[in-house]
């Protein structure tokens, strides 16, 4: 049986009146590629915000591997092995690219100097980032950002990896590429937790998914099954997400 490396226990979000996520309990296995999917609003980035110490939640737990890590401050969860790229890109402009990536090295894995700027060049190699690794981010594109935004995330030695929206914005073939990164980041023992609207990419890559809507969870299985879920096919309201 495959260990759970995340697990939610009645995890709950509310924001006054808005129960943004509401008594969500899913699991995450180590060595999987998990989809986290639902309609705009459905309380997808709220549950990674929980899980990785933006905020407390309103009620429920968290654990990774085991450990109760509720309530930890978004450092110490970072520290805990959970790391994550966001929906809205948030690279430090008037660093290079190396120097972003960089970041995550000195900081999370407390690298010298000269072993980050080492770990940080294998890394966007790794990625296959596709220009000097000089350039200033703030003249990289979107995919160029996001590339950086997974080389910084991993150069903190996190064990569980979020993307948030990683396609959105991605032409067909920088789509194909993306596929074949997140997969390389997974078969380099890297737990993958992907929101994503793209439906394309996360029935080609995620083995589970976990559906939700109005913050609550609707169904939580593979991708052939949850597609199939007469609740999600309600939730899209026959969505061309779907097909
Ligand atoms: N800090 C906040 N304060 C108040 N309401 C919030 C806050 N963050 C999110 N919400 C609300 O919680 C609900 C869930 O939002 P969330 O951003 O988690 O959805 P999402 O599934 O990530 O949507 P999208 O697909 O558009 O990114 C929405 O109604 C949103 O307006
Ligand atoms: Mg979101």
């Amino acid at each position: 049986m495959s260990e759970k490396i995340l697990e939610t226990e009645g995890l709950s979000k509310h924001f006054g009146g808005l129960k943004a996520v509401n008594n969500v309990s899913i699991h995450v296995d180590e060595g999987d590629i998990f989809g986290l999917i639902g309609p705009n609003g459905a309380g997808k980035t709220t549950l990674q915000n929980v899980v990785a110490g933006t905020y407390p939640p309103t009620f429920g737990r968290v654990k990774y591997r085991g450990r109760d890590i509720t309530g930890l401050k978004a450092h110490q969860v970072c520290h805990a092995g959970i790391n994550r790229t966001y929906q809205i890109v948030r690279s430090f402009p008037r660093l290079s690219a190396l120097d972003n990536v960089k970041v995550g090295a000195i900081f999370v894995a407390k690298l010298k100097d000269r072993q980050a700027h080492q770990k940080a060049l294998e890394l966007l190699e790794f990625v296959e980032f596709p220009v000097d690794p000089n350039t200033m981010a703030n003249s990289l594109n979107t995919m160029q950002l996001k590339r950086v935004e997974m080389a910084k995330a991993l150069a903190s030695g996190c064990k569980l990896l979020f993307l948030d929206e990683v396609a959105a914005g991605l032409t067909p073939v920088e789509l194909k590429d993306i596929i074949v990164l997140i997969r390389r980041i997974r078969d380099n023992g890297i737990t993958i937790l992907i929101v994503e609207h793209l439906m394309k990419l996360i029935m080609e890559v995620c083995n589970r998914i976990a559906v939700l809507c109005f913050g609550e969870l609707l169904a939580m299985d593979t991708p052939e099954v949850v597609t199939k879920d007469e609740k999600v096919l309600k939730a899209y309201l026959g969505d061309s997400l779907l097909i």
